[in-house]
């Protein structure tokens, strides 16, 4: 059973795939281009919500290629027309067999952060990879959303305060909101080399397609708010900042981290698995991978 805190089935669940496709879409296209997903490659977009990402992947690769976007709750997705190469399926990640094994990239945005078992989750993913092939997880880091501007003192006050409350409802069901700044070094860990990491940020003013994510967020899980001490005026007051053109808080910071598979060569090479690889090692890797960018 999954734990995820924003139960997809939830009515808000089209304004925050919204807000994400608005907001981070450009960005995450602009890390996916990076590593060059071109015709005839086969992908792996996991929890891909809206699949927006998992539809331009599919324009990427052409007929040639195949996408295959996973979601717990496909419905939205489904809404949207898509060619046969494009396939889309109800899965679970955590639970369910891997759909498919030697891609050469899979790719997950803020679906790793929700899941207790993330770094099994890792794991897996790293193995349904071909030798050479990349993985891109984008996660953010929800420690770092200061208040820029603000209509008076008690405005931003309120709003850290119902964001932490948010943060340990998060906490509660399992997820790590500071994912994003550790992403890298589990990456690491589960052996991926030629790691990249950036991180995306941007200004969010009252009214913004961005910060109508918070609305989404608190308004779905606003009973447990409540109950955890969050008072109704307190969300009224937070709901209206949200629209308030002085108000202007830091979008969550996205932190996007690639990295790929050893090669064959490297794998098999009893130093690499130490992980200490000689520069003629990895050379000969790299030859050694034709479909490698
Ligand atoms: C914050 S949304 C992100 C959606 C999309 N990746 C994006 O960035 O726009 C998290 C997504 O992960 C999905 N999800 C949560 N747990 C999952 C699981 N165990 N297996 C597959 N998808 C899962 C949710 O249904 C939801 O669509």
């Amino acid at each position: 059973m999954s734990h995820y805190l924003f139960d997809s089935d939830a009515a808000q669940t089209a304004g925050r795939f919204s807000a994400l496709e608005a907001c981070y879409d450009p960005v995450s296209r602009r890390q996916l281009e990076l590593i060059g997903p071109t015709t005839g490659w086969r992908c792996l977009e996991v929890g891909g919500g809206s699949a927006s990402l998992g539809d331009w992947l599919g324009e990427r690769v052409g007929t040639e290629g195949e996408v295959t976007v996973t979601e717990l709750e496909p419905r939205w997705a489904a809404s949207r027309h898509r060619p046969d190469h494009v396939r889309l399926l109800r899965h679970d990640i955590v639970h369910d067999p891997l759909p498919g094994t030697d891609y050469d990239l899979v790719h997950a945005r803020l679906v790793l952060l929700h899941l207790p078992e993330r770094l099994e989750v890792l794991q897996k993913l790293v193995g349904a990879l071909r030798p050479g092939g990349w993985l891109v997880l984008e996660e953010f880091d929800c420690g770092w959303t200061p208040v820029l501007a603000a209509p008076d003192s008690s405005s931003a006050a309120l709003f850290d305060r119902v964001h932490a409350a948010l943060m340990s409802l998060l906490r509660t069901a399992g997820a790590d909101p500071l994912w994003g700044r550790r992403v890298l070094g589990a990456m690491a860990a589960a052996g991926l080399r030629d790691l990249t990491a950036s991180t995306y940020a941007e200004a969010w003013p009252g009214g913004s397609a961005g910060i109508a994510l918070h609305r989404h967020n608190v308004d779905q899980v606003s009973g447990r708010l409540t109950a955890s001490g969050v008072s109704t005026t307190e969300l009224d007051r937070f709901r209206a900042l949200l629209h308030h053109p002085d108000f202007v808080i830091n979008s969550y910071p996205l932190i996007s981290v690639r990295g790929r598979r050893p090669p064959r060569k490297e794998q098999d090479d009893p130093q690499t698995l130490r992980g200490v690889a000689p520069a003629a090692t990895r050379g000969a890797a790299a030859a050694d991978d034709p479909a490698g960018p």
